[in-house]
């Protein structure tokens, strides 16, 4: 979900409206605003569906210059207009727009409803509005004071932002495990949930903590504990420009992202490599070689496309550092109680820096005392401050729900952390220098994948009839069919499956037929002629083959030929075509290609 807020002298409802379009990818299921007017306090708009449904609803006279909006990815109620944020007290004089997810939701209802409250939505979110309202009545006189006795009700996690029609001059804010960041203007502030819907005005932001409030005014804000107590914050400068949050020529954003992967790729390697050691640096790991070397094991943890990257990673790792290295699903990880080894280097990958399931596994692996480094996107988010260091991926921002060159970056991102860990234990200076030719090569052979996209274009309009898709690979391919039908679910909603090659005729072999076409990555590698030996299994089913490799393969009905780099960083480039694949199936079926069904960016729930 996303929160934007404003206070000063411009008319609120199409400031918070852009903010909202910026903030979109986070959830569109519904959005809403809520502005203090001047002449009749609190008015609102709501509205099921995207931004610009919202944008139609938005009264005539509709005038303010301080206000609050949100645009929702439904936890808790449908997603209707009743349950999309601003939610207001029964008086319609406190409004609330809430990230994240309030634990005892059902309780506190339970109890509002006993107490005479008539709840006007399903939300966890609503309880908020009213107990706010409650402690104005009970005797908390000032907004600050109210919000904070609300919040001593709640147990669960939260970013929000609390207009009061009685106090028309302030925004209060407050964050528990969801982001909030204010922007500071001049006799203007913001706030956010994400720096995309504030550089546009401002680049001098201030992130909040968990456990920390903050008051916006048109000219000042304060900032303090959720006990009351003053904090100190200076305003930082945002890195990345207004101008990379736009589509720049592209109908897309995921078209833009794919196609900006050489420069991307060429952002992470800057400055790194070092040609006369043979190796790299890594100016923000915070592991010095003695500790390098103690390293025994590497637990690498994400979500979605970030897990499959720290899938690629830890291939890397076992490679070239020779240290034993997997990867598994945070959400997964933290659930079960795992043996946290002083041995094992721990490794939190992430685009956003925000999942909730990633953040909570690196706070539970820190508090049993475990060294855990980040590898994000986002400069400054919640991972990378709660991590001991990290390699920053440099991807820039990503738009599209569906990541692509945020996945390719961190690949890469982990490849240097592998060369930098392999070149202080026992990889040669020999390997080093061509791991690292290898690398350079990269951005050149990305930019010759993209020029392709002709024909991968016309391949994925014949694929798109297909009612599923099976993707195989082994090994070092196997990672890159998980993403690949990762991807093509996502955005096409054509079911596909991802099986290592040596595992299908285990069972997934039963469902090939015509209707059901198999991706193969075929890196040209020790495994090619075991891979083929699949390709022929698969065709003595009659099935349809598109296969990926570094050379026409003769039992594939099709092949996608990619250039070769060294065989440890294949993947990274064999990803690429089928992140166009699953773009122009999507395009062919006429999905909604940068916010797909049921999806959103930045997942800040459990
Ligand atoms: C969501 C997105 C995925 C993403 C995952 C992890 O589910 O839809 O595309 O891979 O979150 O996000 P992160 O920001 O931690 O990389």
């Amino acid at each position: 979900c996303g929160i934007v807020g404003y206070i000063g002298k411009r008319d609120v409802a199409p400031l918070l409206l852009e903010g909202l379009q910026r903030l979109e990818y986070r959830g569109y299921d519904s959005a809403g605003i809520a502005i203090q007017s001047r002449s009749s306090g609190l008015k609102t708009a709501k509205a099921q569906g995207r931004v610009r449904e919202l944008e139609s609803r938005i009264p005539k006279r509709f005038a303010g210059t301080t206000g609050i909006a949100h645009t929702r990815w439904a936890t808790h109620g449908a997603p209707n207009d009743a349950n999309a944020h601003p939610h207001l007290d029964g008086e319609g004089k406190v409004a609330v727009v809430h990230n994240g997810i309030i634990d005892n939701a059902a309780e506190l209802r339970a109890k509002l409803a006993a107490d005479g409250v008539t709840l006007a939505s399903d939300t966890d979110t609503e309880v908020l509005a009213h107990l706010v309202a409650r402690a104005g009545a009970d005797g908390a006189d000032t907004l600050e004071a109210a919000v904070r006795e609300a919040l001593r009700h709640i147990e669960g996690t939260y970013g929000i932002a609390v207009l009061h029609a009685d106090f028309p001059d302030r925004i209060v804010v407050a964050r528990n495990g969801s982001p909030v960041v204010l922007g500071i203007g001049e006799h203007e502030m913001f706030v956010a949930s994400d720096v995309a819907a504030l550089v546009s005005h401002t680049r001098q932001v201030v992130t909040l903590d968990d456990g920390e409030m903050a008051t916006i005014k048109a000219d000042d804000y304060r900032t303090y504990t959720t006990e009351g107590s003053r904090t100190s914050t200076s305003p930082e400068t945002v890195e990345w420009a207004a101008e990379s949050y736009d589509m720049g020529g592209h109908d897309t954003y995921m078209h833009k992202e794919i196609a900006e992967q050489a420069d991307a790729v060429d952002r992470v390697l800057r400055g790194r490599i070092d040609d006369r050691f043979a190796t790299v640096h890594l100016g923000g790991l915070n592991l010095d070689a003695r500790e390098a070397r103690g390293v025994r094991r590497v637990k690498i943890l994400g979500c979605g496309s970030a897990y499959h990257a720290g899938m690629i990673g830890a291939q890397l790792i076992e490679e070239l550092a020779r240290i034993p290295a997997d990867a598994e699903p945070a959400s997964e990880f933290r659930y079960r109680n795992p043996v946290v080894d002083p041995d094992t280097l721990y490794i939190a990958v992430s685009q956003s820096g925000e999942t909730y399931d990633t953040l909570a596994a690196v706070q539970e692996l820190k508090r049993k005392g475990a060294r855990v480094l980040g590898v994000v996107n986002v400069v400054g988010s919640a991972i990378a401050r709660e991590t001991d260091g990290g390699v920053y991926v440099h991807a820039g921002p990503e738009v599209c729900v569906v990541s692509t060159k945020c996945f390719t970056n961190t690949a890469v991102a982990f490849a240097l952390l592998a060369l930098h860990l392999g070149r202080i234990r026992d990889l040669s200076v020999a390997d080093g220098k061509r791991i690292i030719a290898g690398l350079r090569a990269l951005p050149g052979q990305i930019a010759e994948i993209v020029a392709d996209e002709p024909r991968i274009e016309k391949l994925a309009a014949e694929y798109a009839q297909a009612a599923s898709m099976m993707f195989v690979g082994r090994v070092r391919g196997y990672p890159v069919a998980r993403e690949a039908s990762l991807k093509l679910k996502e955005v096409s909603y054509i079911h596909a499956e991802a099986y290592p090659a040596s595992e299908l005729k285990h069972g997934p072999l039963a469902l090939i037929e015509p209707a059901v076409p198999t991706v193969a990555v075929l890196p040209d590698d020790d495994l090619l002629d075991k891979n083929r030996a699949t390709l022929e299994e698969i065709k003595a089913r009659n099935g349809t083959i598109l296969s990926l490799a570094h050379g026409e393969q003769e039992k594939a009905d099709h092949t996608l030929v990619v250039p070769r780099n060294e065989p440890e960083l294949d993947p990274i480039l064999m990803g690429i075509p089928l992140q166009l694949f699953a773009y122009h199936t999507a395009l062919a079926l006429g999905r909604d290609i940068d916010k797909p069904r049921n999806l959103a960016k930045s997942v800040t729930v459990e």
